[in-house]
């Protein structure tokens, strides 16, 4: 005959051995947000700001828009898997985001930690007002004009101030001040044959003036880069 009381001794082991595995779980949990915490705070905070809402000092100086990870609506558009390929990959495969890829400095837990710990910074701001990433990625690749923005702020805004009026932080300790480019004089001037010239013969490669040398594929940018550089004239 069964006892009850083994029963309720089988019961007791059972839900033990359910609690365990649950305080597991949540000290797995805890171990990840932990880990992603600390590399969050080395790697990603200088962009993206304390509690990732993209107002870490790298933004400021380069002048290039870091997004709000902490904005639950827009992150929620973002799979796990969708995230992961982001920060591994960054610019390199999702050029619409100026962000390097972290997959050389970090492990694949690594990057799952990282996910985790910025997914716990989601703040309810409300329904999403701005496109969500797809439509950005979609909006890069089609449209000259959002290639050229973005490239400005990446290349360009850091001295040149983002509305173009010469004002970016990382050109106020310059010998020579950076030029306002939405100034409509200068703006008329400006085609990507003379951007092309101005970098190659004023810059540190050529007249060794304050304009710094840009990576090899630059040239490829300049098209769309003075697109946008006219939009910015008033
Ligand atoms: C050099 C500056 C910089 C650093 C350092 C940096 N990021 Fe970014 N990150 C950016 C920029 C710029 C964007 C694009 C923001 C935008 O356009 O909305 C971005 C976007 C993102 C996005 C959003 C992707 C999307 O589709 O909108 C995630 C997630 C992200 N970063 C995670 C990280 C993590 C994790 C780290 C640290 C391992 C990190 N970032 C470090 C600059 C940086
Ligand atoms: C490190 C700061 C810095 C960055 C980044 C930078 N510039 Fe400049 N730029 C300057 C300065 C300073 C000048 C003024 C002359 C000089 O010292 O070369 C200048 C001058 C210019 C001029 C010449 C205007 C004239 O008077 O004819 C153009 C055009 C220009 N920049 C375009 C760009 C573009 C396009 C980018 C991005 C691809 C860019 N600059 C990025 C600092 C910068």
């Amino acid at each position: 005959m069964r006892s009850p009381f083994r029963y309720t001794r089988l019961l007791a082991a059972f839900s033990l051995a359910i609690y365990g595995c649950f305080t597991q779980i949540a000290a797995a949990e805890d171990s990840s947000l932990i880990a992603g915490k600390s590399i969050f705070d080395r790697l990603c905070i200088y962009c993206h700001g304390s509690k990732g809402e993209g107002d870490g000092p790298a933004g400021l100086l380069s002048g290039v828009d870091t997004g709000d990870l902490s904005n639950q609506a827009y992150m929620s558009k973002l799979s796990d898997q969708e995230l992961y390929d982001r920060i591994a990959w960054g610019q390199e495969k999702f050029p619409y985001l100026q962000m390097p890829g972290w997959r050389s400095s970090l492990k694949e837990q690594e990057i799952r930690a990282v996910i985790n710990y910025v997914r716990s910074l989601a703040v309810d701001k409300g329904p999403l007002t701005t496109p969500s990433p797809k439509e950005r990625e979609k909006k890069f690749r089609d449209d000259p004009l959002e290639r050229g923005r973005v490239h400005y702020l990446h290349y360009c805004s850091g001295c040149h101030g983002k509305s173009g009026d010469g004002d970016g932080e990382g050109g106020k300790n310059l010998a020579t001040k950076p030029a306002a480019l939405s100034d409509p004089a200068l703006a008329a001037t400006i085609t990507p044959a003379s951007i092309d010239a101005y970098l190659t013969t004023n810059s540190g490669r050529g007249g060794g003036r304050n304009m710094p040398v840009f990576e090899d594929g630059f040239r490829d940018k300049i098209k769309d880069i003075t697109l946008y550089i006219k939009t910015l004239a008033k």
